[in-house]
C-alpha cells in the first residue's frame, strides 16, 4: 500500500441509506453487512468461520432475489444474475486461498464487499425492490360490486 491509498476500514456498520423499502430484502442486506463487518473485524483464527458464515448467507441472499426476479418476470434479471456470480466466484476462491494460510485475501475480499455493495444496492437491488412493490401494489385485487338488480 502507498501512501495515498486510503487505510483498510476498520469494520463495517449498517447505515440507513442502505434501506430499500423491501422488509425482507433490507432484513437480508443487514445481515450481509454485519457477516462482512465480521470479515474485517475477528480475529485470524476465526476467519475460516467467518468466511463459512458469509458463504452460507451469500448463497441464500443471491437465490431469494434470484427467486424474486423469476416470480416478478423481473426484466434485468441477467446482468444482477451475473453479478452475484461473480461474487460466489470470489468467494469460493477466497476460501480455498485461505485453507492454504491466506489470511490477508479474506480481509481484501471485505473490503471489495464493502465497496460493492452500496452501488449494487442502490441500482439492482433497489430496482428489483422497486419493481416488486409496484407489481403487488398494482396487484391489488379489484373489487366487483354487484349491481342492484332491475326491478
Ligand atoms: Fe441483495
Ligand atoms: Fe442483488
Amino acid at each position: 500500500m502507498n501512501e495515498t491509498d486510503s487505510p483498510e476500514p476498520d469494520g463495517f456498520v449498517w447505515n440507513d441509506r442502505y434501506l430499500l423499502g423491501y422488509a425482507p430484502m433490507d432484513a437480508t442486506h443487514r445481515e450481509f453487512v454485519r457477516l462482512v463487518d465480521a470479515l474485517l473485524t475477528v480475529d485470524d483464527m476465526e476467519l475460516m468461520d467467518a468466511l463459512q458464515a458469509f458463504a452460507v448467507h451469500a448463497v441464500t441472499h443471491f437465490a431469494e432475489e434470484s427467486c424474486w426476479m423469476a416470480e416478478n418476470d423481473f426484466p434485468a434479471k441477467d446482468c444482477h444474475v451475473a453479478e452475484h456470480d461473480k461474487v460466489l466466484a470470489s468467494v469460493h476462491e477466497v476460501r480455498e486461498m485461505l485453507a492454504r494460510g491466506n489470511v490477508e485475501v479474506v480481509r481484501q475480499l471485505a473490503v471489495a464487499l464493502l465497496e460493492w455493495f452500496p452501488a449494487h444496492a442502490d441500482y439492482m437491488d433497489s430496482a428489483l425492490a422497486t419493481w416488486m412493490t409496484k407489481r403487488s401494489h398494482a396487484g391489488v385485487p379489484l373489487v366487483f360490486k354487484r349491481q342492484k338488480p332491475l326491478e
